[in-house]
């Protein structure tokens, strides 16, 4: 099993460039199944779970083709409309391939995705979406198995706002017969970034990035070619580190005005966060001060900065609150920080932080992606070294984030333990 290793105590400076999205890339790669020909990605990172949905789209029968970090697909010879269990256990947005599926053959056997640590997670609000559209839908043996001769267009809320629902949703609309409203849709960039490919495609859909998306279906689409959009929480992790590890890093390759939310409490805590042709500089010269957090839908604190922000009060002069609003089960890394020696209380959604105790390195194991990502920040900060096993959990989401802590002058290595 590999582990990560890390010695404390080091200021990081220097240049790291972000990668493509994770999150922005798994949907806009399954929406090639919408389309015959060749469909070209560029700026794919090369993660675990590109590669399990590059996996998942050829066992359906797409060609898939990747050179360094351009990713082609090319679905005219689908022979398969079913995503299995092994798969969709290992990564829970392949339930991404139902709508698309449904749109383009009329069929979907998906496996439902099970629970997972950071909740339960179910994906009622898409099944609810897909059967305001015309879809017979079954939930057997735990699979989901779904048809529709023809998808028509529907007026949907949803109850909750769900990122993957929102783009399933969308997938499925744009080949379905009139148009379809998303009501309380999601807004992050990553969906903006699917409805652009997919109008790229010749799809019609306006309203993206707001509460309301309007598509107005359309006989068929054609290929698309497009750069994924960089990573706003991989950039968001760099600028904790430079925070945790009182070091000035350039982060080149972001997009800014994708992580406004962060951007204003990280400089809230004191840091300095300076807007640059080509990023982010961020310097941390001064204590951390303590400020609250609550994760909400964008453009609010995302969820997946709640764990490595908790990290940066650790160190902070006094007392701040975290209130997670998204998920019911993502304070796992809370256990693994008491063991540095984090004064953190929890009580239900909200975390009590009490900063300024020393973190020391201890043996700690990774969760979930995101707490992965906050126990290798809190081993940069620690006084001695940090061993971080199941780090299976960081490479599904981070390209080869030691190495580029390392360049930033971190003592980080992996070991094939
Ligand atoms: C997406 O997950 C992201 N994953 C997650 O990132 C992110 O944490 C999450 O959005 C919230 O921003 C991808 O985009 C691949 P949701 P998703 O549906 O779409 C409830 C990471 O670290 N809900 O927006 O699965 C759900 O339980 C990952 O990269 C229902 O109740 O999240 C949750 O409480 C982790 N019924 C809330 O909505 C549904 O049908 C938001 O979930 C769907 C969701």
């Amino acid at each position: 099993m590999e582990t990560i290793i890390v010695e404390g105590g080091h200021r990081l400076q220097g240049t790291v460039t972000i990668s493509g999205a994770k999150n922005a890339a798994l949907p806009i790669l399954v929406s090639s199944l919408l389309t015959e020909g060749w469909n070209v990605y560029d700026n794919v990172p090369d993660l675990r779970d590109i590669r399990t949905i590059k996996k998942l789209l050829t066992e359906l029968g797409a060609r898939v083709e990747t050179e360094e970090d351009v990713v082609k697909i090319n679905t005219s010879a689908l022979e398969s409309h079913e995503a299995s269990y092994d798969l969709v256990k290992t990564m829970r947005a392949s339930v991404l391939v139902l709508g698309p599926l449904l749109a383009r053959l009329g069929r979907a056997r998906v496996s439902l995705p099970g629970g997972c640590a950071i909740g339960a997670r179910p994906i009622n609000l898409h099944i609810k979406g897909l059967e305001q559209m015309g879809a017979d839908i079954s939930l057997e043996h735990g699979y989901i198995d779904a048809r529709a001769r023809s998808l028509k267009g529907a007026d949907i809320y949803f109850d909750i706002v769900t990122v993957t629902g929102t783009e399933n949703l969308m997938m499925a609309a744009t080949l379905a017969d009139g148009v379809t409203i998303l009501r309380n849709a999601a807004r992050e960039p990553e969906v903006v970034a699917l409805a652009d490919t997919l109008n790229q495609m010749g799809a019609q859909i306006t309203g993206a990035g707001t509460p309301v998306v309007t598509i107005t279906g359309v006989d068929g689409l054609k290929p698309a070619s497009v750069t994924i959009i960089p990573d706003r929480i991989e950039t968001g992790t760099f600028m904790i580190a430079a925070g945790v590890t009182g070091g000035d890093i350039k982060i080149v390759g972001c997009e800014p005005a994708h992580l406004a939310a962060v951007i204003h409490k990280v400089r809230q805590s004191g840091i300095t966060v300076e807007e640059e042709p080509h990023g982010l500089r961020v310097v941390c010269e001064t204590t951390i001060s303590s400020v609250d957090v609550k994760t909400i839908p964008y453009p609010g604190f995302p969820t997946d900065m709640q764990a490595q922000f908790m990290v940066l009060m650790c160190l902070a002069s006094g007392l701040s609150v975290i209130s997670e609003t998204i998920f019911e089960n993502r304070y796992i890394h809370v256990s693994e920080l008491q063991r540095m020696g984090a004064d953190i209380k929890v009580s239900g959604s909200t975390a009590v932080i009490q900063g300024g105790k020393p973190l020391t390195g201890a043996p700690v194991m990774a969760t979930d992606l995101r707490a992965s990502a906050s126990l290798i920040l809190a081993g940069l900060a620690a006084e001695g070294t940090t061993e971080i096993s199941r780090v299976y959990h960081i490479d599904r989401g981070y390209e080869a984030i030691e190495k580029k802590l390392a360049q930033l002058g971190a003592r980080i290595r992996r070991t094939r333990g």
